[in-house]
């Protein structure tokens, strides 16, 4: 088997999504290289995901296939959260892994790379105790247009049921003069979106002396030359600021889009997860975003079968998705997670009665965004290119507001759109997306000489 390949999968947020793309840099830097096999590889890496028991479950279940391939020299590592909260049990619960090393450990990663190739056993890389953040000049990204810049790594709060604060260790933000000076290098790449990534990125801080709150960062990432696109996720509620929609409103680089997780519609349940904000905290927030001047895209994050969680409080999480109108929403059946406040309460709601309010919910948003998309019917977006569909013969793209926009070239005679920006007329939708046909391509933008942001 050759030596010095590797194979990662990534399971979870988007955190670990480029997390990935930094290992993968730091790897190939040590002579390693990327396979798309099991099989082909000397080094399998799984970053893996701990924010629900099914999460977790994964990363076991793909170790469970390869248990006799130690023995033909393969090595297994386990990366991320389920790395950093199961820890040195993860060697007991599959003896075939050789190396268990959680986020805020990667700077060691070279080392404890060293000692698995040397040949030692049972690998840690576990402490959290770190003021670093994982920043690498070598990362390789996926994406050649959208670009994921982290500003903050772990989080502060403590949210009933959340494991998060555990598996990635404290905040710590990174100072603006790295994240301006990695959006300029992704801009003079060809780079033209940005995503600012975070548990939370509202409680960003500015470590260094230019003392940028995060509205101040967003704004100034939105001024880097080239960057037409910045995107930020997540946002806590409680720490979100007038003054990031102020942003906002005052430049067009910054996308017609937020996420802002509520969980609940119910203060009492709001309390009870130590969210620190209640039902009318949250709409203050939402109006700030529905007064603006930009047509700001809102999705959210739902919980549901919350402990404890009473058929009035579902109830009013469900009337607060008509107050809103979401564009969007990520809604789970809560998991209980060892070391959590939550996983101690009582009141558990059975698995049947969890199951039936998730889909009660997500039928109700399944209809609003019916109702939402087919609005959006005959207006003209900017879309992001971002892919193609051989079979329908449409381009994938992405509006402002984050939709998915798939759309026809009537004249067939466009070249290769991937990276570009065009102008497209919705002419149909779904619940998910919408379908469109070109209208200008940003060649013939340029030509006719106007600029494509609304
Ligand atoms: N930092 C982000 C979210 C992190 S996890 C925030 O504060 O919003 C992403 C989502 O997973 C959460 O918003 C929550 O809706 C969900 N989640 C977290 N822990 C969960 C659990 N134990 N059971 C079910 N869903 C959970
Ligand atoms: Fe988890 Fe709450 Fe932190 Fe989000 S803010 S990562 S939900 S503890
Ligand atoms: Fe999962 Fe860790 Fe992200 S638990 S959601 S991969 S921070």
């Amino acid at each position: 088997m050759p030596q010095k390949t590797f194979y990662i999968e990534t399971f979870g947020c988007q955190m670990n999504v480029h997390d990935s793309e930094k290992v993968r840099g730091t790897l190939a830097q040590r002579g390693y290289e990327q396979v798309h096999t099991v099989d082909e590889a000397g080094l399998v890496l799984y970053n893996t995901c701990s924010i629900r028991d099914k999460a977790e479950q994964k990363v076991f279940s793909r170790l469970a296939n390869y248990k006799r391939q130690k023995a033909q020299g393969k090595i297994f590592g386990v990366l991320g959260c389920v790395a950093q909260h199961k820890g040195a049990d993860i060697f007991e619960q599959a003896p075939h892994v050789s190396l268990v090393c959680g986020s805020a450990s990667y700077n060691d990663l070279p080392g404890l790379l060293d000692r698995v190739e040397a040949g030692e056993d049972r690998v840690e890389g576990l402490s959290l105790d770190t003021d670093d953040t994982f920043e690498t000049p070598l990362t390789r990204r996926d994406n050649p247009y959208k670009a994921f810049i982290t500003i903050i790594e772990g989080c502060d709060k403590h949210c009933a049921y959340c494991v998060v604060p555990f598996t990635r260790g404290p905040e710590r933000s990174r100072t603006s003069q790295s994240v301006l000076e990695e959006a300029a290098r992704l801009a003079a790449q060809g780079y033209s979106e940005i995503q600012l990534l975070g548990q939370n990125v509202n409680s960003y801080r500015d470590p260094s002396d230019a003392g940028m709150d995060f509205a101040q960062l967003l704004a100034a990432v939105g001024r880097v030359a080239g960057i037409r696109r910045v995107r930020f996720t997540t946002s806590h509620p409680r720490d979100f600021t007038p003054e990031i929609i102020e942003a906002i409103d005052a430049n067009l680089a910054l996308c017609d889009q937020v996420h802002l997780p509520v969980q609940s519609g119910s203060s009492r349940l709001l309390a009870r997860m130590a969210r620190e904000y209640g039902r009318e905290d949250y709409l203050d927030r939402i109006r700030l975003m529905k007064r603006a001047q930009r047509n700001i895209a809102i999705s959210t994050d739902i919980i549901v079968g919350f402990p404890g969680e009473t058929e009035e409080d579902f109830e009013q999480t469900l009337s607060l998705l008509d107050e809103v109108e979401y564009d969007s929403i990520f809604s789970f059946k809560y998991s209980p997670r060892a070391g959590t406040t939550a996983v101690k309460f009582e009141d558990a709601i059975p698995e049947t009665e969890k199951s039936r309010r998730l889909s009660i919910l997500q039928e109700k948003q399944r209809r609003i965004q019916l109702r939402r998309n087919a609005a959006l019917i005959g207006r003209e977006e900017e879309v992001l290119v971002e892919g193609r569909r051989e079979k329908s013969k449409q381009w994938i793209g992405r509006t402002t507001q984050n939709r998915v926009l798939n759309f026809s070239d009537p004249q067939a005679g466009s070249s290769d759109l991937r990276g570009s920006y065009c102008r497209v007329r919705v002419t149909g939708s779904g619940p998910n997306s919408l379908v469109g046909e070109l209208i200008a391509t940003e060649a013939a933008q340029a030509f006719h000489g106007f600029r494509i942001l609304q």
